[in-house]
C-alpha cells in the first residue's frame, strides 16, 4: 500500500485546492480582474451543494419526477430543479455574471445587463446531466460553459449565441463514486476531487491528456437501426476489430471515462432526434473544448468541429463524435 503522503514532507508536491489553483491561474494573466475566478468559485460551491443533495437523495425524498417538463419537453426530476436553483442562486450573487442560460429554463435569465457592465460573463449549464440515472444510483453530473458578455449587445439571446471556440472556461462535475471537477480555462485540463471531510476540491491532476487511441466506443446501440449508414458501418468496422462497448447513458460519466482512458463517444442523428439529442451550447461545446484541450477531437460531422458551429438557438442540438484523436478519425473514415 502506498505510504500516506503526509508521512513525509515533500515541498515539491504542495496541497492545492481549487481556490488556490484559480488564483495562480489568474496571476498568470496580466490585467486579470479575478472576475472569472470568482464565478468558477461559485461553480465549485454549487457543485458541493448539489453533490450533497445527490448523495442524500433517497434519504431526503428528492428522487423522482418534479411533475413539470422543461423546454425540451422532458420530464424534470426533483433534483434537476434543485440543482438548477442552486446554480442560479449562487451565480446570481456574483457581480461578474451578466446572463445565465440553463437546460431547465426556456429563456435566458438576465442577472445584470447594464451597458456599463464590463468584464462580465455569460454562464450556460446543464444543471444535472444524466438525471434518469438518479433512481438507480448511477453517475450524474453538471456541465458548464462560460463566455464573455458584450455589454453593447442588448438582447440576451444574441449575447449568448457565440460559437464554442469563444468559450473562456468550461468544465463538468461528476457526482460518481467520488465527486470530481474537471476544468479548462484554455491552458490544458485539470482535475479536482472533493475531499468530503475538508469540504474542498483538491487538485489531483494537471494537464490531462486523452490517450490517442483505445479500442472502445460509447453509444446507445439500441438506436443503431435508425443511425445514418456511416455510423452503422463504423459499428461493424469496430466490432470486426474487437472493440469494447461502454455506455452509461450519462454524458458526463461517459466522457469522463473517455477523457481518462480514451475511446470514442457518439451521439449520432436518430429517427427520434434527427439533429442528435445533445445540446450544443451546454453539453457538446464544453465537452468538445475539454477533449480538444486534452489532445482529442470533437466533431459534429466529418470536417465540422463542434467548436466552430455557429449556434442559432440556445437550446439547439447537435450530433456528437468526440474522444481520442485516432478513434474519431476511424469514425470519420466510415462516415465518408
Ligand atoms: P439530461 O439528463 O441532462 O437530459 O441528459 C441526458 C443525455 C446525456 O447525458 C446522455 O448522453 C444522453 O442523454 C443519453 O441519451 P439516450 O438515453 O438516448 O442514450
Ligand atoms: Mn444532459
Ligand atoms: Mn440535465
Amino acid at each position: 500500500m502506498p505510504a500516506d503522503p503526509l508521512l513525509t514532507l515533500d515541498h515539491s508536491s504542495p496541497i492545492v485546492t481549487i481556490q488556490s489553483h484559480l488564483l495562480a491561474e489568474q496571476a498568470r494573466i496580466p490585467g486579470s480582474t479575478g472576475t472569472l475566478s470568482w464565478i468558477l468559485s461559485a461553480m465549485s460551491i454549487s457543485a458541493k451543494i448539489i453533490a450533497n443533495k445527490v448523495r442524500c437523495a433517497r434519504l431526503e425524498d428528492v428522487l423522482g419526477e418534479a411533475g413539470s417538463g422543461n423546454v425540451q419537453g422532458e420530464q424534470q426530476q426533483k433534483l434537476d430543479v434543485i440543482s438548477n436553483n442552486v446554480l442560479l442562486r449562487l451565480l446570481g450573487g456574483r457581480e461578474g455574471v451578466a446572463i445565465v442560460a440553463s437546460e431547465e429554463n426556456e429563456e435566458p435569465v438576465i442577472i445584470r445587463n447594464d451597458p456599463s457592465g464590463e468584464h462580465r460573463y455569460c454562464v450556460l449549464f446543464d444543471p444535472l446531466d444524466g438525471s434518469s440515472n438518479l433512481d438507480v444510483c448511477g453517475g450524474v453530473g453538471t456541465i458548464f460553459s462560460i463566455l464573455r458578455h458584450d455589454p453593447k449587445v442588448n438582447d440576451a439571446q444574441t449575447a449568448l449565441l457565440q460559437p464554442g471556440r469563444a468559450q473562456v472556461a468550461a468544465g463538468y462535475v461528476l457526482y460518481g463514486s467520488s465527486t470530481v471537477m474537471v476544468l479548462t480555462v484554455g491552458n490544458g485540463v485539470d482535475m479536482f476531487v472533493l475531499d468530503p471531510a475538508v469540504g474542498a476540491f483538491m487538485l489531483v491532476e494537471r494537464g490531462i491528456r486523452t490517450p490517442a487511441a483505445n479500442k472502445s466506443y460509447s453509444v446507445n446501440e439500441g438506436n443503431r437501426r435508425t443511425f445514418p449508414d456511416g455510423y452503422q458501418k463504423y459499428l461493424d468496422w469496430a466490432q470486426e476489430r474487437g472493440y469494447s462497448s461502454r455506455y452509461v447513458g450519462s454524458m458526463v460519466a461517459d466522457v469522463h471515462r473517455i477523457l481518462l482512458k480514451g475511446g470514442v463517444f457518439l451521439y449520432p442523428p436518430t429517427k427520434k432526434a434527427p439533429a442528435g439529442k445533445l445540446r450544443l451550447m451546454y453539453e457538446a461545446n464544453p465537452m468538445a473544448w475539454l477533449i480538444e484541450q486534452a489532445g482529442g477531437k470533437a466533431l459534429a460531422a466529418p470536417g465540422q468541429r463542434i467548436l466552430d458551429v455557429q449556434p442559432k438557438n440556445i437550446h439547439e442540438r447537435t450530433p456528437v463524435v468526440l474522444g481520442s484523436a485516432e478513434e474519431v478519425d476511424h469514425v470519420v473514415a466510415q462516415l465518408g
